[in-house]
Formats: C-alpha cells, sequence, structure tokens
C-alpha cells in the first residue's frame, strides 16, 4: 500500500528523512485490534517533531508517520481514530495518564497510509454531519484544544481565554471550541492577516503577539512555548490558569516566579485527551455546527508540499491528506 514513512532522522533539516511510497499492509497485533482503511487524515506538528527524533527513535525506522484518520472499519462503518494506544492491561482509567501509552507513528505505524491497523476500543463513530476530511482533524489538535478548555482549565460560559500563537491547529481549534461554548476569546499572532481570521472564526479581538490586553484572562491557551510564555502568565488574573500543551518556539523559557506565587497563578500541563472527551468533542461539533478550519487539503502522495508548509509556519488552521 502507499505510505509516507519517516525513513530518516535529522534534528536540522527533518524533510530530508520523509519518504512517500509502496510500504507492507499493516500488522493486526492481536484479536483485540482491526484494521481501518483511511479515507483522510491530518498532519500535525508531532509529525515534524518524529522526523526531528522527538519520540521516535532510529531503531523504529521506517515508522509510517500520522496521528489522526477517519475511514472505514471492516464492517463498512465509518470512524474516527482515537490515537492515544494505552496498555490493555492497565485497568481502566485516564489513558492519557498511562505511562506506557504511545501515539500512532511512535510505536505503532500511523495513519498517512491507505490502512492504518489500531485497537478496536481506539475507534469513535463518525458523526454523518461531519465530512472525512473535518473529522480527521480532530483526533489530536482539536481533541487537544477540548481538554485544554473543558478538562484542565475548567472554564464556563462567559469567562475569557487567551489563545496564543492563533494560526496553529491547536490554536484555531480553541478559537472555535472556546467561541462555541460561550466564552469571550481574546487570540494573538505575529501576522495581521491571522489576526483578522482569528476574528473572522470567533475572537472577539485579536491582538500582536506580546501586546498588553485590555484586562486581565481568567485562563491562557498556550502552545507556542519560550516566545509567549512571559506574556502568558502577566496576561492572567489572579487565580488564572495557563495551560500548556506544546512549545513550538522552544521549551526553555524564564518566569517570573514572584508573579506565580503573589497572584497564585496556576500551571497546568495537557496531552491530547481520552476515547470518552474525543467522543464528547465529536457530539460538540455535531450539536453546535462548529467545524475544524481546515487550511489545505492535498492528495497524500504531496505529503511532502504539506510538510513544507507546516514547517514554515505559514498555515491558519489543519492540513489534511487523502490516500
Ligand atoms: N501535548 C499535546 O498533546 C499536543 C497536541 C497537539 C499539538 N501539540 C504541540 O503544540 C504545538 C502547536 O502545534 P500546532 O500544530 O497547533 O501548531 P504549530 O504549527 O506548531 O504553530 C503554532 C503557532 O505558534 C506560533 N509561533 C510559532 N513560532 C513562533 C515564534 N517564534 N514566536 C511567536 N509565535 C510563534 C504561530 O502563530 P502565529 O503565526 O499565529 O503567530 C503558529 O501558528 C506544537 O509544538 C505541537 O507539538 C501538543
Amino acid at each position: 500500500m502507499f505510505a509516507v514513512t519517516a525513513a530518516r532522522i535529522d534534528p536540522d533539516d527533518p524533510l530530508t528523512g520523509l519518504e512517500l511510497g509502496e510500504h507492507p499492509e499493516p500488522k493486526v497485533p492481536d484479536d483485540g485490534w482491526t484494521t481501518v482503511t483511511v479515507r483522510a487524515t491530518s498532519l500535525n506538528h508531532h509529525d515534524l517533531w518524529s522526523l526531528r527524533g522527538v519520540g521516535l527513535k532510529d531503531e523504529a525506522l521506517p515508522m509510517v508517520l500520522g496521528c489522526d484518520a477517519a475511514g472505514v472499519d471492516e464492517d463498512g462503518r465509518e470512524v474516527v481514530v482515537h490515537s492515544v494506544i494505552a496498555d490493555p492491561d492497565r485497568g481502566g482509567g485516564d489513558e492519557t495518564r498511562d505511562p506506557k501509552r504511545s501515539l500512532l507513528s511512535e510505536r505503532y505505524d500511523g495513519t498517512f497510509a491507505e490502512r492504518v491497523a489500531v485497537p478496536r476500543r481506539n475507534l469513535v463513530p463518525k458523526p454523518p454531519a461531519l465530512s472525512f476530511e473535518q473529522a480527521s482533524c480532530l483526533p489530536t489538535a482539536w481533541l487537544t484544544a477540548y481538554r485544554m478548555l473543558f478538562t484542565q482549565a475548567e472554564l464556563r460560559p462567559g469567562q475569557t481565554v487567551l489563545v496564543q500563537g492563533a494560526g496553529g491547529g491547536v490554536a484555531t481549534a480553541a478559537v472555535a471550541l472556546a467561541h462555541a461554548a460561550g466564552l469571550r476569546v481574546w487570540a494573538t499572532s505575529r501576522d495581521e492577516a491571522k489576526r483578522a481570521r482569528a476574528v473572522e472564526l470567533g475572537a472577539a479581538d485579536a491582538f500582536e503577539t506580546g501586546a498588553r490586553l485590555p484586562e486581565r484572562v481568567d485562563a491562557v491557551v498556550e502552545t507556542v512555548g519560550e516566545a509567549t510564555w512571559s506574556h502568558s502568565l502577566k496576561s492572567l488574573k489572579p487565580g488564572g490558569i495557563v495551560v500548556v500543551a506544546g512549545a513550538t518556539s522552544g521549551a526553555d523559557p524564564s518566569a517570573d516566579l514572584r508573579r506565580v506565587f503573589f497572584l497564585q497563578l496556576r500551571v497546568a500541563g495537557s496531552t491530547m485527551g481520552t476515547r470518552d472527551e474525543l467522543d464528547r468533542l465529536m457530539r460538540f461539533c455535531d450539536a453546535t455546527g462548529v467545524r475544524p478550519v481546515v487550511d489545505t487539503v492535498l492528495p497524500l502522495s504531496q505529503a511532502r508540499d504539506g510538510f513544507a508548509r507546516m514547517a514554515s509556519g505559514d498555515l491558519f488552521g489543519k492540513v489534511v491528506f487523502t490516500p
């Protein structure tokens, strides 16, 4: 079958390790697994990190990349694949806290292929109102944003949330979901056109990266990292919370700890989400009419162009591939 794989790791020039071509059919490790025919899959920064060797080791290569998929299962049902593969013997609970968990494309082949093997438990029914392209955006970026806003920050309608780096996949999801949930959303971006698009998407206002806000906010959705961290802390009300799920611009920021303790700020890490949260996210999209923001749809055979767009930072929303 046709697949997009990481064949080599290069921390400085990640795209040189990308290979497109024939790959063996997926192996089903045991009875609890099944095969999904992929109808659409979407790109995440995780795929670029993998090519740089973050979370992917040389001995695992070649590895089919891709965390997200929407497709058809062996019984013909339309499904979305939850990408968090937890230890089946862990005895239940939140799978994102399982120390043995992995994402598709870390230990098991990922979704940038015609077919992917997954645990049956990881299949979630796709609402008919969502296209395969739209549904393929949900399992990583949108699920991460959903958990950041509603599980970690526990935001309520009427509160104010700041979303840093408005163009990213997680950030566009956070703006759209928070707006649909009745929150006042402020966004930042380095780019004027992206600020305008964030407002179209539901932000009440959008500001230049690092700009002083009209007032302090209840929570910050932070995926940019070093470049925005100090602004995130400065933007919070006393008792406010910054939820961090990524560090695209660098992972080692400085922080004024006096601000953290005097203002009793909270810092929460967040990673992906549970299968139940993915199910709720899809119901939320179904009920509200909110749909993922798709920047580009490309045939899987042109995946290299999508990776290059993400590496350049010139995106608003998600890049979707169709096998
Ligand atoms: N923990 C998890 O489960 C999880 C899940 C998904 C993603 N992530 C991580 O979250 C991060 C975001 O991923 P993504 O795919 O949503 O988006 P992304 O393509 O990494 O971009 C995020 C945004 O960061 C901003 N940015 C990048 N470099 C910057 C800089 N030097 N200064 C200021 N802003 C900068 C850009 O915003 P503007 O151009 O608008 O300024 C960009 O749109 C990644 O690091 C990813 O690995 C983590």
